[in-house]
């Protein structure tokens, strides 16, 4: 690669065209464009834009980018580096995520790399003796957003933002404010009041953020935040933001890694704004025309009954989406009117995917089983593990299929409704609630006796 093109970033003249953005990307030697493009008009605009929806047609543009070759080997060669960037599951696959940023670009703690968990007990309770739980609560703030929040908190860095902004019920708003806080960001944050689990407004508190209670859900949030955007020149990081998205395309990536380029029948996980729903069907679809898998796994995605517009759209054929009031113990997913409605639909078709929903009875009894398994999650994570023990039942997966759930937030995440739930508070039968003793041997040892017969 000549040292010219190795020095040239972001030319002036094409931002000042607005439309292209290109990056020398070092072992390929060849420019590489990235826009953001509308997926209903084609029009296109600069990846620099703070503007994630279409001038024309109000769709969220999607990243369009030229990806370069790949292959099984160049990724699996990058297992175990213990250098940045690749010891990030992010960015081990940057060439499928985000070829054109360059290297000393990207913000990153570093996230990913998440288990692959098996368990006799959830085994037995959904019915599948092929499952395995990737937990993306192990990522380095409890959730999944993080592998969003590395791109598009570098891609805030690009565009010289001067302070970021989400709405949130609360994973994206602790991500937000840990890696806005990396490069010394201010951050302000909105989540509603009264229904954001007490781990995640603890984080965004603790990491410095701006927390603004909003009176009123996740939805007139959503819509405030992208108002103030524009008008108070904002950097957007919600989901809505299409770098989110190509980040959390790496969640498909690593597992599918994981299974050693051979990909499980289904994949199970929560839906609530869609921003996962929309970042794997692309992925899978990358994954495949990249000649890394041969045939695309099936999407079920999962959402809580109180707060399930897609499902009821899916139900009708996709013929158009009525938003909800919406109402779930699962608060990380109590959103009616869900951004990612199209490109999430694209998703699902392009897998034959499937959509269902699973009400808060059904999501915190399955709490109850992956957390006594010993793997613990956040009640939303759960949906998926409901979700799967509910189209085992239906028959819509068969037993002896291979599936993969994602567990999408960590079990501190909520620690309300983990106690409230084993003190009785929600009637479930699984509880398991602490026993207050005098502080004298005989009093702990009745508690030892009960507890040493209940295992027996
Ligand atoms: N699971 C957890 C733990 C979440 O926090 C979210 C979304 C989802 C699932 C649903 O993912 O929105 O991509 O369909 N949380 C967002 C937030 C809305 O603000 O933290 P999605």
């Amino acid at each position: 690669m000549g040292e010219q093109t190795r020095l040239r970033t972001h030319s002036s003249d094409s931002l000042a065209r607005g439309v292209v953005t290109g990056y020398p990307v070092a072992p390929y030697g060849v420019w590489l464009s990235t826009v953001l493009k509308c997926p209903t008009c084609g029009a296109e605009s600069s990846p620099l834009s703070t503007v994630f929806r279409c001038v024309s047609c109000s769709e969220p543009l999607d990243v369009a980018q030229q990806l370069p070759p790949v292959s099984r080997a160049l990724f699996d060669g990058r297992l175990g580096s213990l250098d940045a960037p690749w010891n990030s599951g992010v960015w081990r696959f940057k060439e499928m995520v985000y070829p054109g940023l360059p290297e000393d670009g990207i913000v990153s703690r570093p996230e990913g790399n998440t288990p692959l968990y098996r368990s006799a007990s959830v085994r037995e309770y959904t019915g599948v003796a092929d499952v395995a739980l990737k937990h993306e609560g192990l990522n380095p703030t409890g959730s999944f957003k993080d592998r969003g929040m590395t791109v598009a908190a570098s891609q805030a860095v690009q565009a010289g933002a001067r302070a970021v902004v989400c709405a949130s019920t609360g994973n994206t708003s602790a991500s937000v404010a840990a890696y806005a806080a990396i490069r010394g960001l201010p951050a302000i944050i909105l989540v509603p009041e009264g229904a954001t689990a007490l781990g995640k407004l603890g984080q965004a508190l603790a990491y410095g953020a701006t927390t603004v209670l909003v009176r009123g859900n996740f939805d007139d949030a959503m819509s405030l935040v992208q108002e103030a955007a524009g008008e108070l020149g904002l950097y957007l990081l919600n989901s809505l933001n299409p770098f989110r998205v190509e980040g959390q395309k790496s969640i498909m990536f690593e597992l599918l890694q994981q299974y050693r380029w051979d990909p499980p029948d289904w994949i199970v996980f929560p839906a609530g704004n869609l921003g996962n729903t929309s970042a794997f069907g692309k992925a899978l679809v990358q994954a495949r025309d990249a000649g890394l898998i041969d045939r695309v796994p099936r999407l079920l995605a999962v959402q809580a009954t109180g707060a399930s517009p897609f499902a009821a759209a899916y139900r009708a054929g996709f013929a158009g989406m009525e938003p909800m009031r919406p109402e779930t113990v699962a608060t990380a997913i109590r959103i009616g009117d869900p951004v990612s409605y199209h490109r999430a639909i694209k998703s699902i078709e392009a897998t034959d995917g499937v959509v269902i929903d699973v009400d808060d009875d059904a999501i915190l009894d399955a709490k109850a089983v992956v957390d006594a398994a010993g793997i613990g999650a956040e009640p939303a994570s759960c949906a998926t593990v409901a979700g799967l023990r509910q189209a085992v039942a239906r028959g819509l997966v068969a037993p002896t299929a291979r599936v993969t759930g994602i567990l999408t937030g960590h079990l501190l995440k909520d620690p309300g409704t983990t106690i409230a739930y084993h003190e009785g508070r929600y009637g479930g039968g699984r509880t398991n609630p602490p026993v207050t003793i005098d502080p004298d041997l005989l009093s702990l040892s009745g508690v030892v006796d009960r507890a040493s017969g209940a295992s027996r």
